[in-house]
């Protein structure tokens, strides 16, 4: 573990033990991934002002997310597959996240059910939620959050049309995999993900199964779930979902001031400035660039979020220098997943927040709520 000492090292690891078709899932974006390498460049062009001969003593990172106490304004994004990245997935990163103090959020599209997550954490985490075709279905997941105890609902408002990905098309993306030759041979060198993958029953999306009529029958259920993005969604289905939900409602992929606006006139609680980890509009420009306008347009009415390209503590100050209320983290918290299962997430919230905490201090700061743009160089 010692070894392990940032993001990279956890992406490099992830990808000697995750099956290839997973691990390319994870490390993907649509097309040509402009926007997936772009979310990450620039962040490195916001430049930090070092400052000198200040007490840096008894530093502080705690805040606060949704009403919710966090030990570090960061939290880890929903993610689908994430059992593929290492059996039982969403339940170890849920206690690692739990553990270390920061929100979870089940996607939709999880190996693990919302009940698979409730039992195993003691305290409420969010849920994503994709609107299908099948309202029916949509209705029952909001009532299964609300029973689990979730604390927040997160509504994704940029997929209701899949961008593609060349890598998953190649690979022959499948859940779990179709056994090909040339999977037999990645897996062969795997031996640790197969281990941990037969002891574990959840092999299949936990929150689908039991809406189709055969789940033992993967082609059906992985038809049924491509045939239900509902590409008809629109700001009136908000108002029906939060009137189910009746509670904490996060908007999730807002790029534009005007669609913050319509989120928040919506009911919106939170929006979160997202791109999707460059995955569906290739050509979007990076999220954190996307930020200053969308918080120009809403930020003294809702808490902004922002996510896509974080991959380290310094980006997180960064995105709470420009204004954010915290980050989400995707695919750094998948990497520790697939490199050392729930070890490697509490690992890589270890490696954020302290990278987070040094740096806060070498900006001449001694807690997170006083960041602000006057650590950052003008023109940023
Ligand atoms: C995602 N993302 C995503 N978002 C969502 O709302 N529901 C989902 O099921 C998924 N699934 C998913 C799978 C994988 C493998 C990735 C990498 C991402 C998007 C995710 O929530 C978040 O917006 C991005 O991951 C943020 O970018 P970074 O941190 O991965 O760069």
């Amino acid at each position: 573990m010692s070894t392990i000492t940032c993001i990279e090292d956890l992406r490099r690891l992830a990808k000697r033990r995750v099956p290839k078709m997973f691990y390319d899932y994870a490390d993907s974006g649509a097309w040509t991934e402009s926007t997936y390498r772009a979310n990450q460049t620039a962040f490195e062009e916001i430049k930090f002002r070092q400052r000198v001969m200040v007490d840096m003593d008894d530093r502080r990172l705690t805040s606060e997310m949704l009403g919710q106490q966090v030990s570090m304004p960061v939290a880890l994004a929903p993610t689908g597959l994430t059992g593929m990245q290492h059996a039982d997935g969403e339940i170890l990163a849920a206690r690692a996240a739990e553990k270390a103090g920061v929100p979870f959020t089940l996607s939709t599209m999880s190996i693990c059910s919302i009940e698979d997550v409730a039992e195993a954490v003691s305290k409420p985490f969010w849920f994503q939620l994709y609107v299908m075709r099948d309202r029916d279905f949509v209705i029952d997941l909001i009532d299964r959050a609300k029973a689990a105890g979730c604390s927040a609902l997160m509504l994704t408002a940029d997929l209701q049309i899949l961008g593609q990905r060349h890598k998953d098309l190649k690979n022959g993306l499948t859940v779990p995999p179709n056994l090909t030759p040339a999977t037999l041979l990645d897996l062969a060198t795997k031996w640790r993900w197969c281990f941990a993958m037969a002891r574990t029953k959840r092999r299949t999306f936990g929150n689908i199964a039991g809406h189709v009529k055969d789940a033992t029958d993967l082609s059906s259920l992985s038809k049924w779930t491509a045939s239900q993005f509902d590409p008809s969604l629109s700001w009136d289905d908000v108002k029906w979902i939060k009137a189910r939900w009746n509670g904490p409602l996060i908007i999730k992929g807002v790029m534009e001031p005007e669609d913050a606006e319509r989120a928040v006139d919506a009911g919106a609680d939170a929006v979160i400035v997202s791109n999707h980890g460059g995955r569906q509009l290739d050509g979007a420009c990076a999220s954190i660039e996307a930020l200053p306008d969308v918080l120009q347009a809403v930020g003294s009415r809702t808490e902004v979020y922002v996510d896509g390209g974080v991959r380290s503590g310094q980006d997180v100050l960064r995105a709470v220098a420009l204004g954010a209320r915290g980050v989400f983290i995707g695919r750094p918290f998948l990497y520790g997943l697939g490199a050392l299962g729930e070890e490697g997430v509490s690992r890589c919230l270890e490696i954020i927040r302290n990278e987070l905490d040094i740096s806060l201090a070498l900006c001449g700061l001694r807690d997170i709520a006083d960041a602000d743009l006057r650590i950052l160089k003008p023109g940023s």
